[in-house]
């Protein structure tokens, strides 16, 4: 559930008109509901109760540092996967206590400046980062509490640029390794195991997956128990899909979600860390847009819309669908038209729907993407030179921009031109 309703034949973002902000920030922009990525973290909170536990949002689905607070202040812990994240978290007011370090290939600098300024946990994903990290922590005098990313290779049954769990993906360590592994980790200086972690890819719209994942990891626990280490955490990931389009049928949600991770690995006696990101921002953000013209072409009517793919890349990189609706109510049973909705970038994959039922449009008239609070902003460029779009916060009746639009000037003036060429 979403807050993001028609109300007076209007779409509102909570009790805000999205034509409001439309009016005050100008289109495209990205709107984002406070009371839905509260709702959704809350139910990952409410979903793991029956033990110890943290929700550690993945800050890359969406790294505004007004999100980030807002979910912090009510108890989130984050995933940061960069120096970057780290840092926005931590603007965010989020302890580095509540802070965990994922990703593939961490730099020595990043991993320094982690450690200097506080960091729950780090992931390891290989033999030779665990290297650095434990010369650099023995150097630094530190016992960095860490877990190694284990890839289960199970079928996440995904998009296959999402799915990252596969023995053929570049993520984790082969679980059948994993003792050799953690044998080699627990004679290093610096380190301190304190868990297993896994992440099977992303938008998983069954639960089978996680279980399977689950179940490796909790043999794996017994094993590595059994070979005297301490196994206390258990990082369980992210993934839980989404539902995109509301005519599709729902995927699980949390609470089910949930109800798998206590009973493939309830009896372990481990805290349960997990790193929704998707699920968390999603459908708690919408990208607004106008019209800039209606085009009829040889065949197909276009819907040209002033977002592009630069905005929001995801139906070009992946085919994703996102529903759009107009802002105005459609009346009841009134005439539709299939449109293919594309944007103004100078390339055909600049479409964000083909043959797409809509009703009456006409030029200047607003249109919302759902679905569009995660992988959306933070996945912007400037192609075609069009600045970064703003961010807006909505909180009931009030709004905010949380990242405002650049001018075209700020945008130019980050280039500077050679001495030799003035
Ligand atoms: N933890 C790790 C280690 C991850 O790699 C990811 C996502 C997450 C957690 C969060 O997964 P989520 O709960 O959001 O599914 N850009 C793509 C999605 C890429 C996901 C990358 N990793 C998209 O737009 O669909």
């Amino acid at each position: 559930m979403d807050h993001f309703l028609y109300r007076d034949g209007m779409l509102h973002a909570e009790d805000v008109p999205l034509s409001d902000i439309a009016r005050g920030v100008g289109t495209p922009a990205y709107v984002y509901s406070a009371a839905t990525l509260l709702r959704h973290f809350h139910l990952f909170d409410e979903a793991l109760a029956w033990g110890p536990h943290l929700v550690c949002y993945a800050v890359k689905a969406a790294s505004n540092v007004a999100i980030l607070k807002l979910l912090g202040d009510a108890g989130a812990g984050m995933d940061v996967v960069s120096e970057g994240e780290y840092r926005r978290a931590r603007a965010a007011g989020v302890p580095g206590d509540r802070i965990v370090f994922s990703g593939v290939g961490k730099t020595e600098a990043e991993m320094r400046y982690v450690l200097e300024n506080g960091i729950r946990q780090i992931n390891l994903e290989s033999e030779p980062e665990y290297r650095l990290l434990s010369k650099i922590a023995a150097e630094m005098g530190l016992d960095v509490p860490v877990t190694v990313r284990v890839n289960p290779d199970v079928d996440a049954k995904t998009h296959e640029k999402i799915a990252t769990g596969k023995s053929d993906n570049k993520f984790g360590i082969p679980i059948a390794r994993a003792r050799e592994v953690y044998a080699e980790l627990a004679s290093l200086p610096g380190l301190k195991v304190v868990g297993i972690d896994v992440h099977i890819g992303s938008q998983l719209t069954d639960l089978d997956p996680f279980r399977a994942a689950y179940r490796k990891v909790a043999d794996l626990t017994r094993a590595l128990r059994e070979d005297g280490h301490e196994i206390t955490r258990l990082d369980l990931g992210g993934g839980l899909g989404i539902p995109y389009a509301r005519s599709n049928l729902a995927p699980p949600v949390p609470m089910e979600y949930g109800q798998v991770i206590r009973e493939e690995v309830g009896d372990l006696g481990c805290e349960i860390e997990i790193e929704p990101g998707r699920l968390i921002a999603g459908n708690a953000g919408i990208l607004l847009t106008s019209t800039i013209f209606v085009k009829e072409g040889e065949g197909r009517d276009f819907l040209i819309v002033d977002a592009a793919m630069n905005d929001l890349i995801r139906p070009a990189m992946y085919g994703a669908h996102h529903d759009i609706v107009p802002v105005i109510e459609p009346t009841p049973g009134a005439d539709t038209r299939a449109f293919d909705i594309v944007g103004p970038i100078c390339e055909t994959g600049d479409t964000f729907a083909k043959g797409r039922d809509m009703p009456q449009v006409d030029a200047g008239d607003l249109i919302a993407f759902r679905s569009a609070g995660a992988y959306g902003a933070v996945m912007s460029s400037e192609y075609n030179s069009r600045p970064l779009i703003p961010e807006v916060l909505v909180q009931g009746d009030q709004y905010a921009v949380i990242r405002p639009r650049p001018t075209y000037d700020e945008m130019i003036s980050r280039d500077s031109v050679p001495h030799w060429l003035e």
